[in-house]
């Protein structure tokens, strides 16, 4: 029987896209063990994640790594005093992997299950390794499948600013990718040959959504990369990568980093996070940290380990919603378009 000041751990499970991940995070902000099983090399196969590829790896590695994870932290389930579980968005034969095996050993050790929010995962990821940061806060998360800007006014509350009206900027990053032959998954390539290229060699156009200050487009932008490849075809001139990666990156870092400290000034908050895949993105990183220091806004990241999918993230957020007294019923299921803030569980009091 645990007392009343004693450690919480939390289990972490996810599976929404092409990671399947455990986590043990003690109190919140403490890893205990991160294991992910990368499906990566997989998919590249394809070009893209394929959704039920996905599903048939998450259901072949899921006990491994739980099991891992649980003996790297060297704990049971006896120990552990909750098991937080990604439930969307995502892929929805993925998810109900994780899901349906949350379930399975909640039920079978008779420890709470908490259905979290992937995105909310990410945000928490700052959690992690910034031990002093407490909402409120403002976090652009920038994934594969989400752009938003989103003010954390507390432990699990959120509100949305703003959001892209087209493509993720992440999918952006892996459109553009493929177009300029480097593959995927098209981010980190992008980040890597743009060192070697001039970032102001050619100048795409920055998305600007009429009627909004803050939202973001970024489908303009990649259409301007695809007609610039096109006209060096048409004109049988060669391209070259580095330059175009380097000038996309450019287009894309401006216009997040504008919109988001321009959200955070507007409304008066002082701190600003980073989350999601492309928040691992190094010319970004610098460009926030730049701009975060000019503007004495005081800023955030998780370290790029903790900016993909992974399962700590996930913990951390459930411990939050955890110790509020969440909990999620044994009806919980997959909802692939779960919005940031929607809840299908209960609070006890
Ligand atoms: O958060 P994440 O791992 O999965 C989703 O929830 O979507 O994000 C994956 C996305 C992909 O689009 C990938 O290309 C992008 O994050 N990404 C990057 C970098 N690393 C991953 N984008 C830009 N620069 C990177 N270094
Ligand atoms: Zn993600």
């Amino acid at each position: 029987m645990k007392k009343m000041g004693d450690d919480i751990l939390i289990l972490g499970i996810e599976s929404s896209c092409d990671e399947t991940a455990a986590s043990v995070v003690k109190n919140g902000r403490e890893i205990l063990s991160n294991t992910i099983y990368s499906q990566i090399d997989l998919h590249t196969l394809y070009g893209g994640v394929v959704p039920e590829i996905a599903s048939r790896k998450h259901i072949e590695k899921v006990n491994q790594v739980v099991e891992q994870s649980l003996a790297e932290a060297g704990v049971t389930l006896n120990d552990i005093d909750g098991i937080a579980v990604t439930y969307g968005p995502g892929l929805v034969g993925a998810l109900l992997v994780g899901v349906s095996f949350a379930k399975a050993i909640s039920f079978a050790s008779n420890v709470p299950l908490v259905g979290v929010h992937h995105i909310e995962g990410h945000i928490s990821a700052n959690y992690i390794e910034n031990k002093e940061l407490q909402p409120p806060f403002m976090c652009l998360v920038a994934s594969g499948g989400h752009s938003h800007l989103v003010l954390v006014k507390d432990y699990g509350e959120y509100e949305i600013i703003a959001r892209t009206r087209d493509d993720a900027a992440g999918e952006a990053f892996d459109k553009v990718a493929r177009a300029i032959g480097l593959g995927y998954p098209g981010g980190p390539k992008i980040d890597k040959i743009s060192k070697e290229g001039n970032p102001d060699a050619i100048v795409f156009p920055r998305g600007k959504v009429e009627g909004s200050d803050y939202d973001f487009s970024f489908s303009g932008l990649k259409s301007a990369v695809l007609n610039y490849l096109n006209g060096c075809r048409m004109k049988g001139e060669e391209f070259s990568q580095a330059d175009v990666a380097a000038s996309f990156q450019k287009a894309v870092i401006e216009v997040l980093v504008e919109h988001s400290l321009k959200a955070t000034k507007e409304h008066g908050i002082e701190q600003f996070a980073i989350a999601g895949g492309v928040a691992s993105n190094s010319s970004l990183r610098a460009a926030f940290e730049a701009e975060c220091e000019r503007q004495k806004i005081k800023f955030y990241h998780p370290s790029p380990k903790l900016c993909t999918d992974n399962a700590a993230m996930i913990a951390s957020a459930g411990y939050y919603e955890y110790i509020k007294g969440y909990r999620s019923g044994y009806d919980l299921n997959a909802v692939p378009n779960l919005q940031i803030g929607e809840k299908q569980g209960v609070f006890i009091p």
